[in-house]
């Protein structure tokens, strides 16, 4: 069985600008046990996903179903064996990390001992232990978010729903909330995770799919994302090319009145050739990996928001 399907799901807010399509019949299979990523960007689709998922929001149509079970006619079936870092959560301001974790298994049914000995492990893992009795207001955004992802952790839940967990965390602190999302996968939960991190993605997941739009562009492996969209060098020329010429070689796009391509290694030789022979410039450089995705998205980094981790 699989641990949560998708068919067809679609869901449309109704907004005074008229109607935004956030999900477009969406299939979508994740198999139990695994940690599957959503990656996209800032109002792909993510976020809805997940509240439908978990049962938050209805979808406009579709299915879906956790263990078998459908998740709008079993909703407290449901709800006992999920747990949600939700997007932007808050924790509660007067209570401390351990009372967070402690009091949120006491709620999901643990005993006083195994709610303490399970805290004790979480806070040990997420680097919280010097901030273990500290109210949560006093704490910094990542120390809150961490507190959040410890308490969602902390109960092993058979699907875990985390929605861009490592937000406004530092590189250490990010790489510490890997850890311990892979050991609880390793304990036999299913986690959905979504980020616009591609490095996360990349780091994490097994599995992920691309979001842009409401649609799955990708489903796959990241190794193979990477291969999909491996350009490693980007060619400017300042004009004597159409676009039409270079689109063979790779993605073209207008770039300060000249036309540049992000193409493999081995094409550079031929187009600098050709450049050449016509007494065309051309700039040469390295294309990241973001950049390359970038274009698979088909959106220009000017786009996001400022300092976004797309850019
Ligand atoms: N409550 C809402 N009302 C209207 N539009 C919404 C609402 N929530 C999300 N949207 C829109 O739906 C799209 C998908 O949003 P969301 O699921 O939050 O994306 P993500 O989590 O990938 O950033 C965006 O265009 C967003 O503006
Ligand atoms: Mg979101």
């Amino acid at each position: 069985m699989e641990a949560l399907t998708a068919r067809a799901l679609s869901k449309n807010y109704r907004t005074r600008q008229g109607t935004v399509n956030a999900l477009d019949r969406v299939d979508m299979t994740i198999g139990k046990g695994q940690l599957f990523g959503f990656l996209g960007r800032n109002g792909a689709g993510k976020t809805t996903f997940i509240k439908i998922a978990s049962g938050l929001l209805l979808p406009t149509s579709g299915t879906i179903q956790l263990f078998g079970l459908d998740v709008l006619g079993h909703p407290r079936e449901v709800r006992e064996r999920i747990a949600i870092v939700p997007q932007e959560g808050k924790p509660f301001y007067h209570l401390t990390p351990r009372e967070h974790i402690e009091e949120y298994l006491r709620v999901r049914g643990a005993s006083a001992e195994s709610a303490k000995s399970t805290a004790d492990e979480l806070l040990e893992a997420m680097g919280l232990v010097p901030y273990s009795h500290t109210p949560a207001m006093l704490l910094s955004g990542g120390l809150q978010q961490r507190t959040l992802v410890a308490m969602v952790l902390a109960t092993g839940a058979e699907f875990l729903f985390l929605d861009e967990p490592t937000l406004g965390m530092d590189p250490f602190a990010r790489r510490q909330v890997w850890e311990v999302v892979r050991r609880t996968v390793k304990r036999g939960s299913t986690v959905l995770l979504t980020t616009h991190y591609l490095d996360e993605a990349e780091q994490l997941t097994e599995e992920l799919a691309v979001i842009e739009g409401g649609h799955v562009l990708y489903k796959g492996t990241a190794e193979a994302l990477k291969s999909k969209v491996r350009r490693e060098v980007r060619l400017h020329f300042a004009g004597g090319f159409t676009a039409r010429e270079l689109e063979p070689y790779g993605e073209v796009y207008p770039e300060r009145g000249g036309l540049t391509v992000m193409t493999t290694r081995s094409r550079v030789e031929e187009l600098t050739r050709v450049a050449l022979e016509r007494r065309i410039g051309v700039n040469v450089g390295p294309v990241t990996l973001e950049e390359a995705f970038l274009t698979l998205v088909g959106r220009s980094i000017e786009e996001d928001e400022p300092g976004g981790a797309w850019a």
